[in-house]
């Protein structure tokens, strides 16, 4: 089962910087990413982990533009970010490097410059979009328009968000440039072309023959676009942000963000192995990794393999592409445009000393197979009922347990019975299944299988009772609690990858020192005598307010949302001035509200309207608590005819706006008005 490679580069996809990292990107890649190098370097393997930020592409020079500022500087912003909270997660890269580094140039235009000259590309001139205004080609996200599928009019040239399906800028209906709004043109221009169909055979030999074993929707994405024939691919782009194309007549552009971030990966393993880096890449005994989200596939199983084999000089192809699908977050999609995500940095700081929560919790829902969702409930569910209440309890109980009868030390184990060798043999086989699901990828049965061993620890104290023995057998305590406290340890490092925070804590309380995966399933780690340390909260219990304080956060960027999107109704028909004037609107102030009884929609109000008095009865109990408007000033239409609502006489109507949601807001003068004034 155990693969014989001589080391394994783990690479995981470049994170574009226009943006911090969200929960999306932790489940899809990082988290999974780690939880495989953590477990590779507890084996003892040689393994790198390679990151970096992607610094090029549309949507960064897009941002820059809107904010006013340089690319570099939005680069600068994000890439800090994103890096630090790696970091804080205890994300274990090698490197964390960029792709504006001078190293990842050199090699971007090197790559290019070889492909170049070995007569690898094809130049091809065509028809671009273009903006006469700005005299500017518009690459990709420069134009925007109505998709041809779904609709939706916030399409970009290269993908609808609101569909998923990739798109050409010349597809989109009404296109427009997303720089001036002009309407697109078109324009002659020359670009340089992988013929991705010169490799279309290899491809399909190297995977439909050979790597059959590829998770199904890996597997299956990359035959439905070898089935479909593969077309030439244009490298460059008319942009002025990137990595410069290296040949001349090429001023202008640069290298298709595509193109250049894969060679990230080299790029950032030569800067931490300047000498022994072409081992990493170019030894049949290296294995290579790739991390990705699925909306990334075809470029890391088609497009970077493809300019692989078309460099030649022994490069290798990745052995497994185990991407994941998609996270979503209370059941909506997770957009950085429209804020709908969890943010790294947040969560760090609303959170804090709970990495391991999260990493937890998007282990546990990992969108492996299928597309799966994020909600806070959820997330304080796994915390308060699984790490506080069964893993947390375990190690808490046998170690107060110890302090308690022996003095904080391990103590001797005694002859074994049938119940303390069915929980060893219970053990052996959750480490088992757990080592298995490592190998293959199946991050989320890992943690279940940690968990198991954690479960098995608290029905052996519940079955064996040391507290009750210890009053008649202390010996047969003893070897009770040396067996829980062996499987403490195991616990230390079966979840070491998952959670590391908590298992550096518990190895040090447990006096381990260095942790390796072969002690998994021993009960021989901890020497009797050993000193075991005070017990400290492993997880506390997260209560109702911070979750519901995450809910409404949400919920305020939800209505946000519809707001910035709304589209209001089309204007009615004119109506002449003498006609609007016979509407007599005043203002009044509420002095009374009440609901009315049997009527979920209607609050009636007593409101002074400087000539008495009235009363109105108005369709906003779902927006309004009575007392929110006593007090305050409204404008209602006070020559409609009076009209019984559940028995109520209501003498006009209080005017409210719709919202983008659908919510009433009530209409009142901005500053104090005498009661009954017209409004005109
Ligand atoms: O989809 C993305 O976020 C890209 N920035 C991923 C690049 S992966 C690699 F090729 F660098
Ligand atoms: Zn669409």
């Amino acid at each position: 089962m155990e693969n014989q490679y001589k080391r394994t580069l783990i690479t995981t996809a470049l994170p574009y910087a226009n943006g911090p990292v969200h929960i999306g990107h932790l489940a899809g890649v990082y988290v999974p990413a780690d939880i495989y190098a953590r477990y590779l370097r507890l084996r003892g393997r040689d393994v790198k982990m390679i990151g970096g930020s992607d610094e090029h592409g549309v949507p960064i020079t897009l941002k820059a533009r809107k904010e006013g500022v340089t690319p570099q500087d939005i680069v600068d912003r994000y890439h800090k970010i994103i890096k630090d909270s790696f970091e804080e997660l205890g994300i274990s890269f090698d490197v964390y490097s960029r792709t504006t580094s001078d190293i990842h140039h050199d090699t971007a235009s090197e790559f290019f410059r070889h492909l170049y000259d070995n007569g690898k590309f094809i130049q091809q001139t065509s028809m671009q979009p273009y903006d006469e205004e700005a005299g500017e080609f518009l690459a990709d996200r420069y134009v925007v328009g109505t998709c041809p599928h779904c609709g939706s009019e916030r399409a970009y040239g290269d993908q609808c968000e609101a569909c998923g399906t990739s798109l050409n800028a010349t597809d989109l209906i009404n296109p427009r440039s997303a720089l001036t709004n002009a309407p697109v043109t078109l324009k002659e221009t020359s670009h340089w072309f992988l013929p991705l169909d010169r490799y279309e055979d290899a491809l399909r030999q190297w995977i439909l023959e050979g790597h059959k074993e590829w998770k199904p929707n890996v597997y299956g994405q990359c035959k439905s676009w070898l089935d479909l024939g593969l077309q030439p691919r244009a490298v460059s782009r008319d942009l002025k942000w990137g990595v410069p194309v290296p040949v001349e007549g090429a001023e202008g552009k640069v290298l298709y963000v595509w193109f250049d971030a894969p060679i990230g990966y080299i790029s950032n393993t030569k800067e931490i192995l300047p000498d022994t880096w072409q081992t990493w890449w170019k030894d049949p005994e290296t294995r290579i990794i790739n991390f990705i989200g699925k909306d990334n596939i075809v470029f890391h199983c088609i497009v970077f393999p493809a300019m692989l084999m078309a460099y030649g000089d022994n490069f290798q192809l990745p052995d497994n592409v185990p991407a994941n699908e998609f996270l979503n977050l209370e059941g909506d999609k997770i957009s950085t445009s429209r804020n709908w995500a969890v943010w790294l940095h947040e969560y760090l700081r609303d959170f804090p000393g709970k990495q391991d929560v999260l990493r937890y919790v998007l282990t546990v829902n990992a969108p492996e197979a299928k597309d799966n969702d994020f909600t806070w409930r959820d997330f304080q569910a796994h915390n308060n009922n699984e790490l506080v209440a069964i893993l947390g309890n375990f190690v808490n109980r046998a170690i107060v347990l110890t302090h308690k009868y022996f003095e904080g030390k391990v103590p001797a184990a005694g002859a074994l019975t049938d119940d303390d060798r069915a929980m060893i043999a219970e053990t052996e086989a959750a480490a088992k299944a757990l080592t298995e699901a490592i190998e293959t990828f199946h991050f989320r049965d890992a943690a279940k299988y940690a968990m198991e061993i954690a479960r098995i620890g608290n029905r052996y104290l519940q079955t064996s009772e040391p507290w009750k023995t210890a009053k008649t057998d202390l010996g047969r305590t003893a070897t009770v609690l040396n067996l829980a406290l062996q499987l403490c340890a195991n616990l230390a490092v079966a979840f070491e990858p998952v959670l590391p925070f908590m298992s550096a804590k518990l190895s040090k309380m447990l006096g381990i020192g260095k942790l390796d995966w072969d002690m998994l399933g021993r009960f021989d780690i901890l020497a009797e005598g050993a000193a075991i340390a005070q017990p400290e909260l492993l997880f506390e219990k997260i209560e109702d307010d911070a979750i519901q304080a995450q809910i409404d956060r949400l919920d305020r960027i939800k209505k946000e949302n519809q707001i910035k999107n709304f589209t209001p109704e089309p204007q009615q028909p004119d109506v002449d001035f003498d006609t609007f004037m016979k509407a007599d609107i005043r203002v009044g102030t509420v002095v009374e509200c009440v609901k009315v009884p049997k009527a979920d929609k209607l609050l009636k109000f007593r409101i002074d309207d400087g000539m008495g008095g009235r009363t109105i009865v108005s369709g906003i109990a779902k927006h309004y608590a009575p007392d929110d408007l006593v007090g305050k000033q409204v404008c209602f239409i006070a020559n409609l005819p009076p009209r019984k609502l559940k028995g109520i006489e209501s003498m006009g109507m209080i005017l409210s706006a719709e919202n983008a949601d659908g919510s009433l807001v009530v209409i009142g003068p901005t500053g104090p008005v005498a009661p009954g004034a017209q409004v005109k």
